[in-house]
């Protein structure tokens, strides 16, 4: 295998899976630093993949510890691993987020479905709760939206890495601030 294909192989991965629930990079790892400098991660779903810009779209409530966690320092890394295809994906860059009443989440919100919605409605997360469940507010419907915040990660670095018995492979590449590769190279896995 040659680096151009080994990299447009990774990029096809990750824009199958923007649009696959059941496919292995859906879900990620977004890591951040925090204000005490405690890197955190969590799971979040993959809902676009610019490919030809090396951009990953995420959605979050803006009034989750991420947010500010991307405001104070937008650098992260995006861990994934596909498990059928032995295949890890590390990707490093800067996020660009968007709340309610820009373009972007307005945009990104009129596609959600009900359901997904939903999820917005309820009080702040990571807050305590006394209960397992509460019911939701009826009311609440139309005030998810204000709480609705779409994260663009621009990727600066990939380092993919490929399973493979007696021979893994590992590659390192470096992209411009619009998306353009700018270097590539194999690396001792
Ligand atoms: C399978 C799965 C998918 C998730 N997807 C998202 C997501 O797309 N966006 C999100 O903000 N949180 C998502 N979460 C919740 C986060 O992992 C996390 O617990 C929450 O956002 C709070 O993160 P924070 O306290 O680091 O801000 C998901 C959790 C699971 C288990």
């Amino acid at each position: 295998m040659d680096l151009k294909t080994f990299e447009a192989g990774a990029w096809a991965v990750l824009q199958e899976a923007a649009s696959d629930p059941q496919a292995g990079f859906r879900y990620l790892t977004l890591c951040t630093v925090d204000a005490l400098v405690q890197p955190q991660a969590r799971t979040v779903v993959l809902r676009q993949c610019a490919d030809d810009h090396r951009m990953l779209t995420f959605h979050t409530d803006v009034r989750s510890p991420k947010w500010q966690e991307m405001a104070a320092n937008p650098q992260v890394t995006v861990l994934g691993y596909c498990h059928q295809r032995r295949l890890q994906l590390r990707l490093a860059g800067r996020v660009e987020c968007y709340a309610a009443g820009s373009d972007v989440s307005r945009k990104a919100w009129r596609a959600l479905p009900q359901h997904t919605r939903q999820t917005y409605t309820g009080g702040p997360p990571g807050d305590a709760r006394t209960t397992a469940n509460e019911a939701p507010d009826p009311t609440a419907a139309e005030t998810g939206e204000s709480r609705f915040g779409v994260v663009i990660v621009r990727v600066s670095v990939l380092d993919a890495y490929q399973l493979q018995r007696n021979e893994n492979q590992r590659a390192l590449f470096h992209y411009s601030s619009m998306g353009a590769l700018q270097e590539s190279k194999w690396l001792n896995p």
